[in-house]
C-alpha cells in the first residue's frame, strides 16, 4: 500500500503547516511530545475509542470527552472545556489538541483562543468535512439560539494532522457530508479537481485512501490560497461560504444536527447555481447540471424537494427566508449570497430578487 505523506504550508501571519496522509496521527504524537508545556485534549464520545491511541497518551487525565453532535458547540460545553483546562493547570504556555470532527474543532479552538487570552490549538481533524475545510483557516465558533456559529472567533491552528485512514470508519452520511465541501472547493477554485471528482466517483466512494489524499490537499490547497489573501474575512474569503446561506436556513429549520453540515452545503451549492443561472450570472451554462449529477452520484440530494423526502423535514419556503434573513453573511435583514459565473471565479455579496428566491424555495 502507498502511504504518501502531503504538507501544505499556510503563510497566515503566523504560518503553520498541514500534514495529510494515512498514518500521519503519529506525526502529531511526535509533534505533542516534541513541545513543552501542558495541554489537554479535547475529542468526543465516538472518537476517542477509535482514534485516541492513535496518539499515544498515557494520560488520561489530560483528556475531556464530550458527546458528539452538533448540540456540544455549546456555550455549557465551551465553559466546560475551559474548567478542565484550568483544572489541568494550563499556562499561556499550555495547548489544546482537538481530535475529532469539525464540532470538536470549532469549540476546542474557540476555547484555546479565549483561555488566558489564546493558547495553542493543534487540529487533528478525523472526517473528511473537517480535513478539508474546518480545521484549517481558523474559524472558530459555538452556536446560539439566534443561529449558527454566531458566537466565536479567528484563532488559527499552529499546526494540523489530517490522518486519511480515520476516515475509514466514518458513517457513509457523514462521509458524504464531507463530499458536499469537497465540491464546493473544486466550485470555488479547482478545475482539475471537480474532472477528478466525476472521473473518479467510485474509487471515491470505495475511499480509496490516496485518493481521499489528493483531495484533501487539492481542498487545503484552495483554502490556504484565500484565508492567505483574507484571513478575517473583509473579502475575498466570503467565497468559502458558496453555498452556506442556503445551508444554514436549512439547518436551522430542520434542526441542527438533522440534516449534516455538508450535506446542506450541497444541496445549497445547486440552489447557488440556478441563482446564479437565473440572475444571468452565470457564464458556464453546464456546471448546474455537472454538479446535479456529481451531487446526485455521491449521494447528495439535488433539490429541496428530494432533501425533505430524505430526512422527513418540512421545511417551508417561509421559514427558510426567515432564517436566511438571519444569517451573519447578511445586513440589515437582507440576506447576501455567493453567486457563481464559472469555476474559480464567483461573485460575493450578491442580493437576489425576492421573487427569484421564493421560486428556489419551492
Ligand atoms: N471552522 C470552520 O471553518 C468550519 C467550516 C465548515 C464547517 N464547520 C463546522 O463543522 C461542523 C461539522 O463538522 P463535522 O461534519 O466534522 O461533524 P462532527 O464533528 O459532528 O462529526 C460528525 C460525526 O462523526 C463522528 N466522527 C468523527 N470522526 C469520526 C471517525 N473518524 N470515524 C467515525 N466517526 C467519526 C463524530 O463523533 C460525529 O458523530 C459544523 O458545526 C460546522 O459548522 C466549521
Amino acid at each position: 500500500m502507498n502511504n504518501t505523506q502531503r504538507t501544505v504550508r499556510v503563510l497566515t501571519q503566523r504560518p503553520y503547516e498541514v500534514v495529510i496522509g494515512p498514518g500521519v496521527l503519529e506525526r502529531a504524537q511526535a509533534f505533542i511530545e516534541r513541545r513543552s508545556g501542558a495541554f489537554i485534549v479535547l475529542t468526543d464520545e465516538n472518537v476517542e475509542p477509535l482514534y485516541l491511541e492513535g496518539l499515544g497518551l498515557s494520560d488520561k487525565e489530560r483528556v475531556l470527552t464530550v458527546p458528539p453532535g452538533e448540540g456540544t458547540k455549546s456555550f455549557e460545553h465551551l465553559e466546560r472545556v475551559l474548567d478542565f483546562m484550568a483544572a489541568g493547570g494550563l499556562d499561556r504556555a499550555s495547548f489544546l489538541v482537538a481530535l475529532g470532527g469539525g464540532v470538536i474543532g470549532d469549540l476546542g479552538s474557540l476555547a484555546a483562543s479565549l483561555y488566558m487570552r489564546g493558547v495553542e490549538v493543534v487540529q487533528c481533524p478525523t472526517t473528511l468535512l473537517s480535513q478539508v475545510d474546518s480545521s484549517v483557516g481558523g474559524k472558530t465558533a459555538v452556536n446560539l439560539q439566534a443561529g449558527k456559529n454566531l458566537a466565536g472567533s479567528f484563532h488559527q491552528p499552529c499546526a494540523v494532522f489530517a490522518d486519511t485512514r480515520t476516515l475509514a470508519s466514518l458513517e457513509s452520511e457523514e462521509f458524504r457530508s464531507g463530499l458536499g465541501e469537497v465540491v464546493k472547493s473544486a466550485l470555488i477554485g479547482d478545475k482539475e479537481l471537480l474532472a477528478r471528482l466525476e472521473g473518479e466517483t467510485i474509487a471515491l466512494l470505495d475511499r480509496d485512501p490516496e485518493l481521499l489524499g489528493e483531495i484533501v490537499e487539492r481542498c487545503v490547497g484552495v483554502k490556504r490560497a484565500i484565508v492567505e489573501r483574507d484571513e478575517r474575512e473583509a473579502g475575498d474569503r466570503k467565497k468559502l461560504n458558496l453555498g452556506h446561506t442556503f445551508a444554514h436556513a436549512i439547518e436551522r429549520v430542520a434542526g441542527y444536527g438533522t440534516v449534516p453540515h455538508g450535506i446542506a452545503v450541497g444541496t445549497g451549492l445547486v440552489l447557488a447555481l440556478e441563482a446564479s443561472q437565473q440572475s444571468g450570472t452565470l457564464r458556464d451554462g453546464t456546471l448546474p447540471e455537472r454538479v446535479r449529477r456529481l451531487l446526485d452520484t455521491l449521494g447528495i440530494p439535488v433539490s429541496l424537494p428530494v432533501l425533505r423526502r430524505r430526512y422527513d423535514v418540512a421545511l417551508p419556503g417561509e421559514d427558510l427566508l426567515d432564517a436566511m434573513r438571519l444569517d451573519k453573511k447578511g445586513t440589515a435583514g437582507m440576506p447576501r449570497f455567493i453567486l457563481v459565473a464559472e469555476i474559480g471565479e464567483v461573485a460575493v455579496d450578491c442580493e437576489l430578487e425576492p421573487g427569484l428566491l421564493a421560486q428556489r424555495f419551492e
